[in-house]
């Protein structure tokens, strides 16, 4: 796995002023199960010492990063380290004014995705709670306006947008040219081994999708539509354990942005540990040599699984 990190995702904070119901935190936090906590910069900058080079960094996990006071500082330092071609995160655009995302941007991002799941009030209320769809276009149009750095836009489609996403779509393209990536929304609930609440898109929803997204294309002349999941993936299994792990709050290694718990790995702290060193680790590497034989019962709710 050395030298072959694409990505690698760290979360910068769990809190988050938004209660997305598709979301890991929101779930976790019904049942009294998360704790909203930020990464401070100085334990940042000790995991920045033990990380190689990599060609993006991410800094969000699950929370809304805007809302760590370190931020600017956190985004600054990884762009001094020199380790990252590109620095990126999500952002729900709501958590901070706009002098704020000015000072990432100041700092070193390289380029800001914006979540935008649906424009209309109502669909937005199901699928980002808490959003206010009139400061989300405001919030767009001056972001774009003022950042020196390019937006993109990352869009989860379920159960609950997909019939409206048209209209959200049409409406990105009335404000400004933009890339859109189309990610599917993953099955916390099965993530949890808990029953599936039935949200996430089915085989023929997703075929569905990938249709209309074509037929879409040529009427939106300012939007960039990029699918993130193939219609399937020919048997093959997702990547990300080898090519883009996460490193949680607290500074522990995992497998991927899906599979964010410490105990997958064993509790592996890269503020203690390289990054190399903890990949060769016994007990990391049992870990991938079993997922390179099966997938693991947790990657069934996740949108990157493999399907054939
Ligand atoms: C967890 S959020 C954290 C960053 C920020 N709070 C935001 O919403 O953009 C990161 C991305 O994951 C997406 N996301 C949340 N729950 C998801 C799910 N169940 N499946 C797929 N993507 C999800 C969000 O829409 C967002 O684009
Ligand atoms: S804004 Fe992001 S972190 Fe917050 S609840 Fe929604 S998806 Fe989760």
């Amino acid at each position: 796995m050395k030298g072959d990190l694409d990505t690698i995702q760290i979360e910068v904070t769990t809190q988050c002023n938004l209660k997305c119901p598709g979301c890991l935190r929101t779930a976790r936090a019904e049942r009294g199960l998360w704790a909203d906590r930020h990464m401070s910069a100085a334990n940042f900058a000790r995991l920045l010492d033990h990380l190689p080079p990599v060609r993006v960094g991410i800094l969000n996990g699950t929370g809304e990063p805007m809302l760590n006071p370190e931020i600017a500082e956190i985004v600054g330092l990884a762009r001094a380290s020199g380790k990252f071609q590109g620095l990126t995160f999500n952002t729900n655009a709501l958590a901070r004014g706009v002098r704020a995302y000015q000072a990432v941007a100041k700092a070193g991002l390289s380029f800001l995705s914006v979540s935008v799941d649906s424009l209309d009030p109502q669909v937005a209320r199901v699928v980002r709670t808490g959003t206010k769809t009139e400061k989300l276009v405001e919030r767009l149009v001056q972001l774009a306006k003022t950042l020196p750095i390019p937006i993109t836009i990352t869009t989860v489609v379920s159960r609950d947008n997909r019939h409206e996403l048209a209209e959200t779509l049409a409406k990105l393209d009335g404000l400004g040219r933009f890339t859109v990536f189309l990610t599917e929304q993953s099955d916390v609930e099965i993530l949890d081994g808990l029953p599936s609440k039935g949200r996430s898109l089915d085989a023929r929803e997703r075929a569905q999708l990938a249709v209309w997204i074509e037929k879409l294309r040529p009427q939106m002349p300012n939007l960039e539509l990029i699918l993130t999941q193939p219609v399937n993936t020919g048997g093959v299994r997702c990547p990300a354990p080898f090519r883009h792990p996460f490193v949680d709050v607290e500074g522990f290694l995992t497998p991927c942005c899906t599979l964010t718990d410490a105990h997958h790995y064993g509790r592996v702290s890269l503020l203690d540990l390289d990054l190399v060193a903890a990949l060769a680790l016994p007990r990391v590497k049992a870990w991938c040599d079993a997922y390179a034989e099966r997938e693991p019962a947790a990657c069934a709710g996740c949108q990157h699984r493999q399907r054939d």
